[in-house]
């Protein structure tokens, strides 16, 4: 009876620590339904159409997408915003060079016309948002053909962009929700005039580097500021200098009231991707056969990378942006590889299919045999999804650039090959090319590139499967003897594509008698031969399990709701603006360790270390160290610095606005933890956390390390 009564108060804790768990990126407009009960319940004081709202300013209005794939938000009534230093580090390292290494020593406008014009820079606002489910499915029958129910699909979705921002200058996007079982449209305004007014070194924003990246504890101070401008009327305008700051319709207040443990928080922006609903099969491919293999290709990209730049400052500018990228998935996969089998996800998800399929046999036979279906697929998927990867890993994401170059002339080949050619479409795609030509140059290191494209050409032979071999490894393996190197002494002698002058003129003067030697250039041929493997063998087979999975996840996702009819699903996130809410917490890591919830400059000051590059602190900031100079930002005799959170995030969630009980902004979202980052997969509530920086290390730095405290004048300081 006792022990009976002991395990009903321990499945009574477990549902309510369920229902207080943290999973979860909820839909805005959705609020009032599914989540505010809870959010207040945990502390929250506004009301869900204080956070979204189409008939008054609310916090949506202070977020927007920063560029293409983070976040960020408004902080004064003069259009300044605040992201991540890695989401404006594109910008950073496009206006740094030797002489101006703003990279290194950090940049800050001291008045708005020292403010840096960013050229494709753009952030996004969210007008609205409405469930169009109904309308997207208008005209679909329950036994219609896949095809033909994609085609009304696909017309339907036209109309209704077209008709949301007809006569207007607001941008349409429509995004399928669970799979495909709901849609939703989202209406936008993009400003595109967006300039660069500071950042601190990245001895600070990118302060622990790779080394700290994804893990707890966190020192990083990673921020970066712009400002949005607008023509007169407030209105989206292309750069001009008469353009004046954006005045926005809702601001954030930042809070110097600081975090405890336990604290309300809510994270608002713009997560990517999950996979929160796959069946076990896709976790095994992904463990199994994709993330391991992309993660050697990348450690040896690193290797080679890591070593030029170390050599050659001019080399560790050019390459500083293109390395972070690729080291930022690289650890992400080795992170989420580990989690997934830690919390023996696999066997999670196996254990859940069963009682599905039990379930289903019962209940719902129409859906018993959807993990069979799976399971076929997937035999075959892995393979093709990992080849497709390792192409991207060849070609594009980083990989051999000179090819890469290389195969963005086949946009002019294909105008020059028609029988007419239009001169002004001609001019227009070779402004373009132009463009990226120089850009492509300005970060090229030649005898970087071409070691990595040895080592790559080396790995593809001897990691993907025979059947998806390019015909260049017959001409390698003949005249080279196998030899990699010798035949990229080749490439490199033969092809144009790696000297700037040569590309730029070829560009310039492309006609249609230039075909034959773009056809002859060993770059473009290597190009092709890799093009010609993924055209024919690779994306017809992998469109095609594509589109079957897509069928089925559609399907697996309505079943699972039907199979789990009391619990509240929440979408996979889809770059689309959500509502994370969880609380200040630490974790336990691992065994007999235990992590606070808060770093601070004691922090920094003990990770110093001049003979690491990652670890070396500013002389300025251990000089305010060593002073205690921390003005109003001192808590406790130091200064708070980062802290972790319960709320679920991903990629894009970056530069999110992370706010307290009242709404106000307490931080900078920017990473997860080491333990937790398999999240994407499966959330962890007991070790999956968000990173944020403590806005309190923001107004520090601005006001005492850079001397830019005009800015904070602008804030709204709530003390
Ligand atoms: N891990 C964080 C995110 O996924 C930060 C990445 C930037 N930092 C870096 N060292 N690469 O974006
Ligand atoms: N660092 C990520 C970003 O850039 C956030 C994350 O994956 O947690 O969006």
């Amino acid at each position: 009876m006792i022990r009976k009564l002991v395990l009903s108060i321990i499945a009574l804790t477990i549902i309510q620590i369920q229902s207080r768990a943290d999973e979860g990126m909820w839909i805005p407009m959705l609020l009032q339904k599914y989540n505010i009960e809870q959010m207040q319940e945990m502390g929250f004081k506004l009301t869900a159409e204080d956070v979204y709202s189409v008939n008054q300013a609310c916090l949506k209005d202070a977020v927007v997408i920063f560029g293409r794939g983070c976040t960020g938000e408004l902080i004064s009534d003069k259009g300044l915003i605040v992201t991540n230093h890695h989401c404006g580090y594109g910008q950073i390292q496009y206006h740094s060079s030797v002489e101006n290494d703003y990279l290194t020593n950090g940049f800050w406008a001291m008045s708005q016309e020292e403010e840096l014009v960013n050229p494709g820079l753009s952030v996004t606002f969210l007008k609205r948002m409405d469930d169009v489910t109904d309308a997207v499915l208008e005209g679909t029958t329950e036994g219609m053909e896949d095809k033909e129910r994609n085609k009304v699909i696909a017309a339907n979705i036209k109309a209704i962009k077209e008709e949301a921002v007809k006569d207007t200058h607001y941008k349409a996007v429509l995004k399928p929700f669970f799979h495909g079982n709901q849609y939703f449209l989202f209406v936008n305004e993009i400003y595109k005039d967006v300039r660069l007014v500071g950042a601190p070194p990245s001895a600070i924003g990118k302060f622990g580097g790779d080394t700290d990246n994804w893990m707890w504890p966190r020192h990083t101070g990673d921020f970066s500021m712009f400002r949005i401008y607008a023509d007169k009327d407030n209105k989206p305008a292309e750069y001009s200098a008469d353009n004046v700051p954006y005045k926005p319709g809702k601001h954030f207040s930042v809070s110097m009231k600081g975090v405890q443990e336990g604290d309300f928080t809510m994270v608002f922006g713009y997560p990517g991707s999950t996979y929160q609903y796959v069946p076990s099969y896709h976790l095994e491919m992904l463990t199994e056969t994709v993330n391991p293999k992309l993660i050697d290709v990348r450690t040896e990209k690193l290797n080679i990378m890591n070593r030029y730049q170390e050599a050659d400052p001019a080399v560790r500018i050019k390459y500083a942006a293109k390395n972070a990228r690729i080291s930022n998935s690289w650890k992400r996969w080795i992170g989420e590889n580990r989690g997934l089998e830690i919390l023996d996800a696999i066997n999670k998800k196996q254990k859940q299919e069963e009682a599905f399929v039990k379930w289903a046999k019962v209940k719902a036979p129409e859906y018993v045999d959807l993990l069979s279906k799976y399971k076929s697929i997937y035999k075959d998927y892995a393979n093709y999804n990992l080849t497709y990867g390792y192409y991207r890993e060849m070609i594009r994401s980083n990989g051999m650039e000179l090819v890469y170059l290389a195969s963005q002339m086949e946009a002019l080949k294909a105008i020059y090959e028609g029988e007419e050619v239009n001169e002004d479409a001609a001019n227009a795609v070779k402004a373009k090319l132009v463009e990226r030509a120089e850009r492509f140059f300005k970060d090229y290191y030649k005898p970087l590139d071409k070691e990595i494209s040895a080592q790559l050409l080396g790995m593809y032979a001897s990691n993907i499967d025979k059947a998806f071999q390019p015909e260049i490894y017959t001409l390698i393996n003949s005249k080279y003897k196998g030899n990699v190197e010798k035949y990229v002494d080749y490439l490199y002698k033969k092809s144009i594509f790696d000297d700037k002058d040569l590309v730029l003129d070829f560009i310039n003067n492309f006609s249609s008698k230039s075909i034959k030697a773009l056809e002859k250039d060993p770059a473009y041929v290597l190009n092709n031969s890799f093009e010609t493997v993924y055209t024919d063998k690779v994306y017809p087979q992998l469109n095609k399990y594509r589109s079957e999975l897509a069928v089925l996840n559609k399907d697996y996702m309505a079943a699972q709701m039907k199979f789990e009819s009391d619990k509240v699903f929440y979408p996979d996130a889809n770059f689309t603006l959500r509502v994370s809410y969880g609380q200040v917490k630490g974790y336990t890591a691992r065994d007999a360790v235990y992590y606070k919830h808060s770093t601070s400059l004691e922090g920094i000051m003990e990770k110093d270390n001049p003979d690491i590059y990652d670890y070396r602190v500013p002389a300025k900031l251990k000089e305010l160290y060593k002073n205690k100079d921390y003005g109003r930002y001192e808590v406790d005799g130091s200064v708070p610095v980062c802290f972790a959170a319960t709320n679920h995030t991903t990629g894009g969630n970056s530069g999110s606005p992370v706010l307290n009980a009242e709404g106000h902004l307490i931080g900078i979202n920017f990473d997860r933890a080491w333990e937790g980052v398999m999240s994407d997969l499966m959330f962890n509530p007991d070790q999956c956390r968000n990173i944020s920086l403590d806005i309190r290390y923001v107004l520090f730095i601005v006001d005492k390390f850079a001397g830019a405290g005009y800015l904070l004048d602008e804030m709204t300081i709530v003390e």
